[in-house]
């Protein structure tokens, strides 16, 4: 496969994060990947969120004021509910605003349903771009979402309705779901996201824990490309600062892919090409394609598209 220019919840350091503004901007600029997380309402509709409540940084009532934290789990509200909310702009002041200072604001953006984005994808006309789809999924708060079971049986059993099983990868911290793929639907590529290093202790590879269904390094040499390898796992997709060329070369001997997550600096970039991944997922896809570019990698079509 060709090097794969993900755009991580379709580019968020330019556009509010997993909107159909975001995807739509990603495919007119041209992505091989639109990476997206995913989580299910109430009523059972998979949207588009990468936090499974409702983001009090994000999300704005009819009256235009930001949800109070934590938020109420989207799995507890209906679609209808979900779409009266405004994910237009980032709080104004908040840290993560700061953190994404050109990030466009587009007021009344709404939540989109993963079925809106498959029909934005077919808007475009491109038939080659595919979703990486995260389930968004906590062992450890298992009454914020479907359980691992319903979960996968909604994202599949969508992904079937609309024909687009063959355009996806499934990705997840919780290898539970991803174990669950692969017996379902053996022909959908399973990504194993990990992080030893970074933002989010909680997520320990380290031992066995329920994240990882099971599967301990510690029976692998300690080698995460190895522990992937036997959960059946397709893709490795490391944070970025945990890979080295010794680890790329141990996953490619497994015939297995990796690309890393999230890398938003042009000379992390290049520094990743070189050292051998197979993609990355980034916040900027505008700056990983000038990278890419200047790599000699070939680059994914513009489809622009409304969104
Ligand atoms: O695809 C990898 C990356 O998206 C995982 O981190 O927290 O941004 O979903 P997060
Ligand atoms: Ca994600």
């Amino acid at each position: 496969m060709a090097f794969d220019i993900e755009a991580h919840r379709g580019g968020r350091a330019l556009f509010p994060e997993n909107t159909l503004v975001a995807f739509a901007g990603a495919l007119s600029m041209g992505v091989d990947t639109l990476e997206l997380d995913v989580g299910a309402t109430k009523d059972g509709v998979l949207v588009v969120s990468h936090e499974r409540r409702l983001n009090p940084d994000l999300a704005r009532d009819g009256n235009g004021n930001y949800v109070a934290a934590p938020g109420t789990p989207l799995v507890e509200l209906p679609l209808a509910a979900v779409k009266s909310y405004d994910f237009g702009q980032i709080r104004p002041d908040s840290a993560y605003a700061k953190q994404f200072p050109e990030q466009r604001a587009v007021p009344g953006t709404r939540m989109p349903t993963l079925k809106e984005v498959i029909e934005l994808v077919r808007r475009s006309g491109n038939d080659k771009v595919r979703l990486n789809i995260e389930t968004k999924i906590d062992p450890d708060h298992p009454a914020e979402a479907p359980d691992p079971e319903t979960f996968v049986a909604l994202l599949l059993g969508l992904l079937g309705a609309e024909g687009f099983s063959d355009r996806v990868m499934v990705q997840s911290f919780d290898w539970r779901t991803l174990q669950l793929v692969q017996q379902r639907a053996p022909n959908v590529p399973t990504v194993y996201l990990t992080l030893q290093r970074g933002s989010a202790p909680n997520v320990s590879l380290t031992r066995a824990t329920s994240w990882t269904a099971g599967y301990d390094p510690t029976d692998h040499g300690g080698s995460l490309p190895r522990t992937i390898k036997a959960a059946g796992g397709a893709i490795w997709s490391p944070y970025f600062g945990d890979v080295t060329p010794a680890l790329i070369s141990e996953a490619h001997d497994l015939k297995l892919s990796v690309v890393v997550w999230t890398v938003n600096k042009p000379e992390d970039m290049a520094r990743l090409i070189d050292m051998g991944v197979d993609g990355i997922i980034s916040d900027r896809p505008d700056l990983l394609r000038r990278v890419a570019a200047d790599k000699g990698l070939p680059l994914p079509v513009a489809f622009p598209v409304i969104p």
